[in-house]
């Protein structure tokens, strides 16, 4: 008699989550923490570690699913594919013994596609299971060159590797991949004047002045819980920080690319420290609320105001702003260990849309400047498209030697620019440009 089919909630709502990113383009961490609620700690967690990363491994797991099964992977069902895919983790990256993570997918193959299905899950993931993972790399990557193998190696789609390569010494690229695979630990940041350093718990930052490595639940701090501080990456404080440091006169500050809010949420303070005030803007509407949101623990006459705008049709005056920060949309290359499945989302067929839009809103955020003010040109990818192809191009301005602004991290100077790394600086890899608008 056949046994009985189990379904197993944590593998379960770790199957719903990786639907919804495969099929509907959901992010992976937030459908998680919709999957999450109901599940005991225990399950949440292993579905937490399951779902990130098959996600992670996605592009790597399968070809390793093709070469076991002597077929490409189109040729599956979706679902199916997604089955092996979360199969294929637990045999080779997770401590599940392999008749258990071989038994649990066939099941929930079984019970979430249909009875018909189990029979080929269950004859891929045992051969799948015939090796582990280190021998499939050295089988798979034995024809490849070594980008192939690093790509294979680390999951990382290869034209990630080779547009990384150009940009890190050979000796540093591996850690750079390896560091991409870390989810980092949550920096939380001070609203300047609302809180000090010192009520964010953990440990200090090692570079800004204004955060802290969380020790616990984010939410837990009051301070947190309150507005007065928020959880936002060190690298994206730096940032931040460098603009509000330059020298730019007198005038109100413009966030270009406001959404979600957490540079805002940074700048709003400083700005009204330096006697200034902020101008939040953000195309996307329900993505302006989110800057609402963090911005709303300031409340004196000179709280920052939050717009829904077109950053490269400025619904304001020319020549305005004495320091504009333009973080602009990017492929997010800097920030893969945040979202696990986004590397094989990306394509490099994204970058020239982007690349036009990065260089309208660098020429728009320009033209907002008063003469002698400040822009910060800021993106969360280090693929020099992105940042040093598009800063070459910006007219009228001077370009200012931007690590002379953060002396906490000197080293990370790329000319006159800033290149944070995860691998070197424990932070996204943001890259920083600031320039000073020219007087006509
Ligand atoms: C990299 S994110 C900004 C992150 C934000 N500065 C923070 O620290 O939370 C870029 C933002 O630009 C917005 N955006 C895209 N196109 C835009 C446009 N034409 N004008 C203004 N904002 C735009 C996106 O909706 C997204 O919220």
């Amino acid at each position: 008699m056949a046994r009985r089919r189990t379904a197993d909630p944590a593998r379960t709502a770790a199957f719903r989550v990786l639907r919804a990113v495969t099929a509907d383009g959901a992010y992976a961490n937030l459908e998680l923490s919709k999957q999450r609620s109901g599940l005991s700690s225990a399950d949440a967690a292993f579905a937490t570690e399951l779902t990130a990363g098959t996600c992670r491994g996605m592009g790597s797991y399968d070809e390793i699913i093709t070469a076991a099964s002597g077929r490409p992977t189109r040729s599956l069902q979706p679902a199916v594919l997604d089955a092996l895919r979360l199969g294929t983790h637990q045999l080779l990256a997770m401590r599940v013994p392999a008749h258990a993570a071989i038994a649990a997918t066939v099941d929930l193959a079984a019970l979430q596609i249909g009875e018909r299905v189990s029979g080929v899950v269950n004859a891929i993931l045992r051969r799948v299971a015939a090796h582990d993972l280190d021998e499939w790399v050295a089988q798979l990557g034995a024809d490849r060159d070594e980008y192939g193998r690093l790509a294979l190696t680390y999951q990382h789609p290869r034209w990630v590797v080779e547009a990384f390569a150009e940009l890190v010494p050979e000796d540093e690229l591996a850690a750079l991949l390896a560091a991409d695979n870390q989810p980092p630990v949550p920096n939380l940041v001070v609203r300047p004047g609302l809180a000090e350093q010192a009520e964010l718990g953990g440990r200090p930052a090692r570079y800004s002045p204004y955060g802290a490595y969380a020790d616990g639940d984010p939410g837990a701090v009051p301070a947190v819980a309150q507005g007065r501080a928020g959880v936002q990456d060190e690298g994206s404080q730096l940032v931040a920080l460098a603009l509000a440091r330059a020298e730019a006169g007198d005038g109100p500050w413009l966030d270009l690319c406001a959404g979600p809010g957490g540079k805002s949420a940074l700048l709003a303070g400083l700005a009204i420290e330096q006697g200034s005030r902020l101008l939040a803007s953000e195309l996307a509407p329900h993505r302006a609320e989110l800057v609402a949101a963090n911005l709303r623990s300031y409340t004196g006459a000179d709280r920052p105001i939050t717009v829904v705008a077109d950053g490269t049709r400025p619904a304001w005056a020319a020549d305005v702003f004495a320091k504009v920060l333009a973080d602009v949309p990017c492929t997010g290359l800097g920030a893969l260990r945040r979202r696990p499945e986004s590397r094989w989302r990306r394509q490099p067929s994204d970058l020239p849309g982007l690349v036009a839009l990065q260089k309208a809103l660098l020429a728009s955020a320009i033209a907002s400047t008063k003469p002698g003010g400040v822009i910060g040109y800021v993106t969360c990818s280090p693929h020099s498209a992105e940042t040093v192809g598009v800063v070459a191009d910006a007219q009228g301005v001077e370009v200012l030697t931007a690590s002379d602004y953060l002396p906490e991290v000197a080293e990370a100077a790329l000319g006159d620019y800033v290149q944070l790394w995860p691998h070197r600086h424990g932070t996204d890899a943001m890259f920083l440009a600031l320039l000073r608008k020219r007087a006509r």
